[in-house]
Protein backbone atom coordinates (compact mmCIF):
# COMPACT_ATOMS: atom_id res chain seq x y z
CA UNK A 1 0.00 0.00 0.00
CA UNK A 2 1.63 3.51 -0.73
CA UNK A 3 0.78 6.00 1.25
CA UNK A 4 -1.29 7.94 -1.30
CA UNK A 5 -3.59 4.78 -1.10
CA UNK A 6 -3.16 4.48 3.17
CA UNK A 7 -4.89 8.25 2.67
CA UNK A 8 -7.70 7.16 0.58
CA UNK A 9 -8.06 4.32 3.09
CA UNK A 10 -7.64 5.79 6.52
CA UNK A 11 -10.43 7.71 8.56
CA UNK A 12 -10.73 7.94 12.18
CA UNK A 13 -11.63 4.82 14.27
CA UNK A 14 -12.57 5.19 18.08
CA UNK A 15 -13.98 1.74 18.87
CA UNK A 16 -11.40 -1.13 19.35
CA UNK A 17 -11.19 -4.99 19.42
CA UNK A 18 -9.92 -5.82 22.67
CA UNK A 19 -6.63 -7.16 20.61
CA UNK A 20 -3.05 -5.97 21.90
CA UNK A 21 -0.66 -5.35 18.96
CA UNK A 22 1.14 -8.27 17.54
CA UNK A 23 5.13 -8.32 19.07
CA UNK A 24 5.59 -8.11 15.00
CA UNK A 25 3.58 -5.34 14.17
CA UNK A 26 5.34 -3.78 17.59
CA UNK A 27 9.02 -3.85 16.00
CA UNK A 28 8.17 -2.62 13.05
CA UNK A 29 5.89 0.73 14.43
CA UNK A 30 9.36 1.30 16.90
CA UNK A 31 11.34 0.66 14.15
CA UNK A 32 9.41 3.11 11.74
CA UNK A 33 9.49 5.55 15.29
CA UNK A 34 13.11 5.28 15.63
CA UNK A 35 13.62 6.24 11.87
CA UNK A 36 11.27 9.69 12.09
CA UNK A 37 12.25 10.49 15.19
CA UNK A 38 15.86 10.64 13.32
CA UNK A 39 14.99 12.89 10.68
CA UNK A 40 12.67 15.46 12.83
CA UNK A 41 14.55 15.17 16.05
CA UNK A 42 10.65 14.94 17.59
CA UNK A 43 10.81 12.18 20.65
CA UNK A 44 7.50 10.39 18.96
CA UNK A 45 6.97 7.21 21.54
CA UNK A 46 4.94 4.24 21.34
CA UNK A 47 2.89 3.23 24.38
CA UNK A 48 2.12 -0.18 24.57
CA UNK A 49 -0.12 -0.28 27.23
CA UNK A 50 -2.94 2.63 26.78
CA UNK A 51 -3.29 2.21 30.25
CA UNK A 52 -5.93 5.53 31.60
CA UNK A 53 -5.14 7.58 28.68
CA UNK A 54 -8.42 7.60 27.20
CA UNK A 55 -10.42 7.67 31.01
CA UNK A 56 -11.96 11.30 30.43
CA UNK A 57 -15.37 10.92 30.09
CA UNK A 58 -15.38 12.02 26.25
CA UNK A 59 -13.18 9.45 25.14
CA UNK A 60 -15.65 7.04 26.83
CA UNK A 61 -18.79 8.29 25.26
CA UNK A 62 -16.77 8.30 21.82
CA UNK A 63 -15.02 5.01 22.70
CA UNK A 64 -11.47 5.77 22.73
CA UNK A 65 -10.92 4.43 26.06
CA UNK A 66 -10.99 0.90 24.28
CA UNK A 67 -7.69 1.72 22.07
CA UNK A 68 -4.88 -0.84 23.87
CA UNK A 69 -2.20 1.55 22.76
CA UNK A 70 -1.06 5.14 21.87
CA UNK A 71 1.56 7.14 19.98
CA UNK A 72 3.02 9.93 22.53
CA UNK A 73 3.45 13.32 20.50
CA UNK A 74 6.44 15.00 22.56
CA UNK A 75 9.34 17.02 21.15
CA UNK A 76 11.33 20.08 21.72
CA UNK A 77 9.28 22.88 23.01
CA UNK A 78 10.28 24.99 20.38
CA UNK A 79 8.41 27.26 17.82
CA UNK A 80 7.42 24.64 14.46
CA UNK A 81 6.58 22.14 16.97
CA UNK A 82 2.79 21.54 16.88
CA UNK A 83 3.14 21.71 13.15
CA UNK A 84 6.43 18.86 12.93
CA UNK A 85 4.37 16.73 15.60
CA UNK A 86 1.44 17.05 12.86
CA UNK A 87 3.68 16.39 9.96
CA UNK A 88 5.88 13.34 10.96
CA UNK A 89 2.55 12.04 13.47
CA UNK A 90 0.83 11.65 10.49
CA UNK A 91 3.56 9.72 8.81
CA UNK A 92 3.40 7.47 11.08
CA UNK A 93 -0.19 7.15 11.08
CA UNK A 94 -0.47 6.60 7.34
CA UNK A 95 2.30 3.85 8.53
CA UNK A 96 0.25 2.04 10.37
CA UNK A 97 -2.92 2.37 8.10
CA UNK A 98 0.07 0.47 5.99
CA UNK A 99 0.36 -2.43 8.82
CA UNK A 100 -3.25 -2.87 9.19
CA UNK A 101 -3.99 -0.99 12.05
CA UNK A 102 -6.51 1.98 12.57
CA UNK A 103 -5.61 5.41 14.61
CA UNK A 104 -7.30 8.63 16.04
CA UNK A 105 -5.16 11.65 16.62
CA UNK A 106 -6.62 12.55 19.52
CA UNK A 107 -6.06 16.04 21.89
CA UNK A 108 -8.23 14.84 24.80
CA UNK A 109 -7.18 12.96 27.20
CA UNK A 110 -6.00 12.41 30.78
CA UNK A 111 -2.21 13.44 30.80
CA UNK A 112 -1.40 11.90 33.93
CA UNK A 113 -2.93 8.49 32.66
CA UNK A 114 -0.06 8.25 29.99
CA UNK A 115 3.48 6.76 30.57
CA UNK A 116 5.31 8.50 28.44
CA UNK A 117 8.49 10.05 28.76
CA UNK A 118 9.00 13.81 28.58
CA UNK A 119 12.88 15.12 29.05
CA UNK A 120 13.88 18.57 30.19
CA UNK A 121 13.24 20.97 27.18
CA UNK A 122 10.26 18.80 25.40
CA UNK A 123 6.56 19.08 25.55
CA UNK A 124 3.48 15.97 25.19
CA UNK A 125 1.76 18.18 22.25
CA UNK A 126 -1.13 15.62 21.63
CA UNK A 127 -1.62 11.40 21.27
CA UNK A 128 -2.62 9.13 18.80
CA UNK A 129 -4.83 6.09 19.45
CA UNK A 130 -3.72 3.01 18.02
CA UNK A 131 -4.96 -0.66 17.65
CA UNK A 132 -7.05 -2.59 15.73
CA UNK A 133 -10.16 -1.12 14.42
CA UNK A 134 -13.80 -2.94 14.98
CA UNK A 135 -14.20 -1.43 11.69
CA UNK A 136 -12.77 0.85 8.82
CA UNK A 137 -14.56 4.13 10.32
CA UNK A 138 -15.80 6.29 7.21
CA UNK A 139 -15.42 9.25 5.08
CA UNK A 140 -15.35 12.95 6.70
CA UNK A 141 -17.52 15.47 4.89
CA UNK A 142 -15.43 18.26 3.20
CA UNK A 143 -14.99 21.66 2.24
CA UNK A 144 -14.67 21.78 -1.26
CA UNK A 145 -11.34 22.92 -3.17
CA UNK A 146 -12.45 26.39 -3.55
CA UNK A 147 -13.00 27.08 -0.25
CA UNK A 148 -9.69 26.06 0.96
CA UNK A 149 -7.45 26.93 -1.82
CA UNK A 150 -6.68 30.75 -3.18
CA UNK A 151 -4.18 32.67 -5.79
CA UNK A 152 -2.96 32.28 -9.38
CA UNK A 153 -6.01 31.00 -11.04
CA UNK A 154 -3.83 28.49 -13.64
CA UNK A 155 -3.25 25.31 -11.42
CA UNK A 156 -1.20 22.82 -12.29
CA UNK A 157 -1.90 19.29 -12.00
CA UNK A 158 0.45 18.78 -9.17
CA UNK A 159 -1.24 21.79 -6.87
CA UNK A 160 -4.68 20.14 -7.67
CA UNK A 161 -3.48 16.86 -6.62
CA UNK A 162 -1.70 18.19 -3.40
CA UNK A 163 -4.81 19.63 -2.49
CA UNK A 164 -7.15 17.15 -2.67
CA UNK A 165 -4.68 14.94 -0.83
CA UNK A 166 -5.58 17.98 2.02
CA UNK A 167 -8.68 17.81 1.90
CA UNK A 168 -8.53 14.28 2.88
CA UNK A 169 -6.58 15.20 5.70
CA UNK A 170 -7.80 14.77 9.42
CA UNK A 171 -8.02 18.02 11.78
CA UNK A 172 -9.40 18.53 15.09
CA UNK A 173 -13.39 18.42 15.10
CA UNK A 174 -12.97 18.33 11.41
CA UNK A 175 -12.50 21.61 11.42
CA UNK A 176 -10.11 22.13 7.93
CA UNK A 177 -9.61 25.52 8.89
CA UNK A 178 -6.64 25.72 6.79
CA UNK A 179 -5.90 27.59 3.24
CA UNK A 180 -3.32 26.47 0.49
CA UNK A 181 -2.64 29.80 -1.56
CA UNK A 182 -0.43 29.20 -4.91
CA UNK A 183 1.61 32.08 -5.50
CA UNK A 184 2.47 33.31 -8.83
CA UNK A 185 6.12 31.77 -8.90
CA UNK A 186 4.38 28.40 -8.24
CA UNK A 187 5.44 28.42 -4.55
CA UNK A 188 2.90 27.48 -1.75
CA UNK A 189 1.79 29.62 1.56
CA UNK A 190 -0.28 27.07 3.99
CA UNK A 191 -2.14 29.97 6.20
CA UNK A 192 -3.80 29.27 9.40
CA UNK A 193 -7.22 30.27 9.75
CA UNK A 194 -6.97 29.35 13.59
CA UNK A 195 -8.67 27.27 15.75
CA UNK A 196 -8.17 24.22 18.37
CA UNK A 197 -4.80 22.56 17.42
CA UNK A 198 -4.99 24.34 13.86
CA UNK A 199 -0.85 24.44 13.95
CA UNK A 200 -1.17 20.71 14.05
CA UNK A 201 -3.55 19.93 11.58
CA UNK A 202 -1.47 22.50 9.23
CA UNK A 203 1.70 20.26 9.86
CA UNK A 204 -0.91 16.72 8.87
CA UNK A 205 -1.82 19.37 6.14
CA UNK A 206 0.98 19.96 4.74
CA UNK A 207 2.03 16.09 5.34
CA UNK A 208 -0.74 15.48 2.77
CA UNK A 209 -0.18 17.87 0.18
CA UNK A 210 3.41 17.14 -0.03
CA UNK A 211 2.01 13.41 -0.61
CA UNK A 212 -0.25 14.33 -3.54
CA UNK A 213 1.98 16.67 -5.04
CA UNK A 214 5.01 15.10 -4.58
CA UNK A 215 7.39 17.30 -2.29
CA UNK A 216 8.19 18.35 0.28
CA UNK A 217 6.98 21.09 2.78
CA UNK A 218 8.78 20.90 5.68
C1 LIG B 1 -5.28 17.68 15.95
C2 LIG B 1 -6.45 16.75 16.10
C3 LIG B 1 -7.04 16.57 17.35
C4 LIG B 1 -8.11 15.66 17.49
N1 LIG B 1 -8.65 15.43 18.74
C5 LIG B 1 -9.63 14.50 18.90
C6 LIG B 1 -10.11 14.18 20.21
O1 LIG B 1 -9.67 14.71 21.22
N2 LIG B 1 -11.08 13.23 20.31
C7 LIG B 1 -11.59 12.59 19.21
O2 LIG B 1 -12.47 11.73 19.39
N3 LIG B 1 -11.16 12.87 17.95
C8 LIG B 1 -10.19 13.80 17.77
N4 LIG B 1 -9.70 14.08 16.51
C9 LIG B 1 -10.23 13.37 15.34
C10 LIG B 1 -11.06 14.28 14.42
O3 LIG B 1 -12.34 14.49 14.98
C11 LIG B 1 -11.14 13.65 13.00
O4 LIG B 1 -9.84 13.57 12.49
C12 LIG B 1 -12.01 14.49 12.07
O5 LIG B 1 -13.35 14.42 12.45
C13 LIG B 1 -11.86 14.06 10.61
O6 LIG B 1 -12.18 12.72 10.40
P1 LIG B 1 -11.16 11.69 9.73
O7 LIG B 1 -9.96 11.61 10.65
O8 LIG B 1 -11.90 10.40 9.64
O9 LIG B 1 -10.75 12.22 8.40
C14 LIG B 1 -8.63 14.97 16.35
C15 LIG B 1 -8.00 15.19 15.10
C16 LIG B 1 -6.93 16.04 14.98
C17 LIG B 1 -6.28 16.20 13.65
Amino acid sequence: MTEKEAILARHTVRNYQDKPIAPETVRLIEEKIRELNEISGLHLQFVAEAGNTYNRFMNKTMGLSTAPSVIACVGPDEENLDQEIGYYGEKLVLYLQTLGLNTCWAGMFNKKGLTAEIREGERLVITIAVGYGKDQGRQHRSKSIEQVTEGKAERPEWFTEGAKMALLAPTAINQQKFLIRLNDDDTVDFIDRKGPFSQVDLGIVKCHFDIGAERKSL
